[in-house]
């Protein structure tokens, strides 16, 4: 009887051709009749020779990784052509070996990329499967490529390679997002809301403006990234186990051929820190904090009682009880998958904080929280760039939400003081003038020229100050446009804004 793997699949599923990698695992690896790595006698451990006895099937399992590292097997293949013609251009293999192993990997990332690789338990993870695999396909040549390297200094390469590719990946994404939130903010440069300090009504703002605050945070994020990319493209070929290799290897060339900036300057140091990917976790779950922020504003904003905004329908789901349900299921999850991201970060830093020099194998359990980060921000990004596109805007409801607040007391007191009145004293003026709005029930901005005088009466030179163009100043449109320096509100700042962000992103590599 086969027992499935324990082990998590939900990595597997996200690439076309892995999940079928995995149901061959559960078939592989489970037969509990038969533990013993006998039942492979054609792959014999790769350190048989030490030990007298085999691990257990749950010993086994527990240290494998080619549930999850299977994933990096491009990376891999790369890191090993790569190596491999390294050796051969330095006289330490033959070229008629580099021919083999050029043939043997062609041969193993078609049958990976056709889902018909046969990845075996016993070989614990990526590398000593895909190695096998060479070695029962070409022979000693095969048994050649590991010289003056270690798994060590191969999983370090690998991971970063893949990393590479993933930061690339959220980047081209981060940008796609920016430029459909650029295309909402320019169809609403115009467009009047509130703005608000802790949720209450503070002063106009255009909703344009609004969504730039969202279009400066993520490029950030892009910026966080791009650094990012910069300390993981480091070659660690080469370190070896965590010495450096004693064979004349030219690390440089390596590092060259797969596009990596320079070397790691110190083996100890390439085969053990994993910072990169703590550096990822972290702008990844900065990212994550902004989609979240955005999210809550969505929620809050489709809310009936606010209805600034609608989402489109294929963003929510009804509920199986209520009929008039419309749930922003979509935002609620990017808010929720967010400490999901949060704890990934975490799980990296505490994963490295108690490590002594060199690689332990604590780092193998570097890759799902990476794997699963990189996943959810990519899902994410994707998603939102749709979402944020669709959202229809209730201009109406919004300006009548502006309308409530006394938005623009603040303009009033600012006229004042521009009238020559210390900014203390219209400060209490206008405050009594918004009291005695409140009492008839009105928005300050609807009282009339005299009712504003009579209020402001009881502070001294607040009175006389007040003009007819007191109530152009303090409409909403007047407050807007008054905020014209850079990073202001006004339309015409916003439309420039948008203007210079596009440029930026023309810019961005
Ligand atoms: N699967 C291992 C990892 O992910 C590869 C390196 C193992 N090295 C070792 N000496 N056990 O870290």
């Amino acid at each position: 009887m086969l027992r499935p793997h324990p082990a998590p699949l939900r990595t597997w599923g996200k690439l076309p051709g892995f999940r079928c990698l995995a149901e061959k695992h559960q078939t592989i690896m489970t037969s509990p009749q038969n533990p013993s790595p006998s039942d492979f006698p054609d792959t014999p451990k790769t350190w048989s020779g030490r030990f007298a006895e085999p691990v257990s099937d749950l010993v086994k399992r527990y240290t494998a990784s080619v549930f999850f590292d299977q994933r990096m097997a491009t990376q891999d293949i790369r890191g090993s052509l790569a190596h491999a013609r390294m050796l051969a251009r330095q006289g330490i293999l033959s070229q008629s070996d580099l021919g083999d192993i050029e043939r043997g990997m062609a041969q193993i990332a078609d049958e990976i990329s056709r889902g018909e690789f046969r990845w075996n338990l016993d070989d614990e993870d990526v590398h000593l499967n895909i190695e096998k695999r060479l070695t029962a396909l070409v022979g000693d040549a095969g048994k050649r490529l590991h010289t003056g390297r270690s798994r060590n200094d191969q999983v370090a390469t690998d991971i970063r390679l893949w990393l590479r590719d993933a930061i690339d990946r959220i980047l081209e994404l981060i940008a796609v997002f920016q430029h459909r939130l650029l295309e909402v903010a320019e169809a609403h440069a115009d467009t009047p809301m509130p703005g608000f300090t802790h949720l209450q009504v503070a002063q106009p703002v255009t909703f344009g403006h609004h969504l730039l605050a969202y279009f400066e945070m993520t490029r950030r994020d892009f910026e966080r990234f791009t650094d990012c990319r910069r300390r993981t493209n480091r070659l660690p070929l080469g370190a070896a186990a965590l010495a450096g290799a004693s064979y004349p290897i030219d690390r440089e060339s390596v590092a060259a051929e797969l596009g990596f900036d320079e070397v790691c300057r110190n083996s100890l140091d390439a085969v053990s820190d994993r910072d990169f990917a703590i550096e990822f976790c972290a702008a990844a779950a900065l990212l994550m904090t902004h989609l979240s922020r955005l999210s809550e504003e969505l929620i809050l904003w489709m809310n009936p009682r606010v209805g600034f905004i609608d989402l489109a329908d294929r963003f929510c789901t009804g509920s199986s009880i209520m009929p008039q349900k419309k749930n922003p299921d979509v935002p609620e999850l990017v808010r929720g998958k967010t400490g999901r991201v949060n704890g990934h970060l975490i799980a990296l830093l505490t994963l490295m904080k108690g490590q002594p020099l060199a690689y332990n194998k604590d780092n193998q359990e570097d890759k799902e929280p990476l794997f699963d980060t990189a996943d959810t921000v990519t899902d994410t990004l994707r998603i939102y760039a749709d979402m944020i596109s669709g959202i229809q805007v209730k201009a109406h409801n919004m300006r009548s939400a502006l309308a409530q607040g006394h938005a623009t007391a603040t303009d009033l007191a600012d006229y004042l003081v521009k009238k020559g009145l210390p900014f203390r004293s219209a400060h209490e003026a206008v405050a009594l003038a918004v009291r005695a709005a409140e009492e008839r029930g009105l928005d300050l901005s609807r009282l009339s020229l005299d009712e504003l005088r009579a209020a402001l009466s009881k502070v001294p030179g607040a009175a006389e100050r007040l003009d007819e163009n007191a109530l152009a100043a303090i409409s909403i449109e007047g407050s807007l446009a008054s905020r014209a320096h850079t990073g202001g509100t006004a339309p015409d700042t916003v439309r420039a804004a948008i203007q210079c962000a596009r440029n930026s992103l023309l810019r961005k590599p």
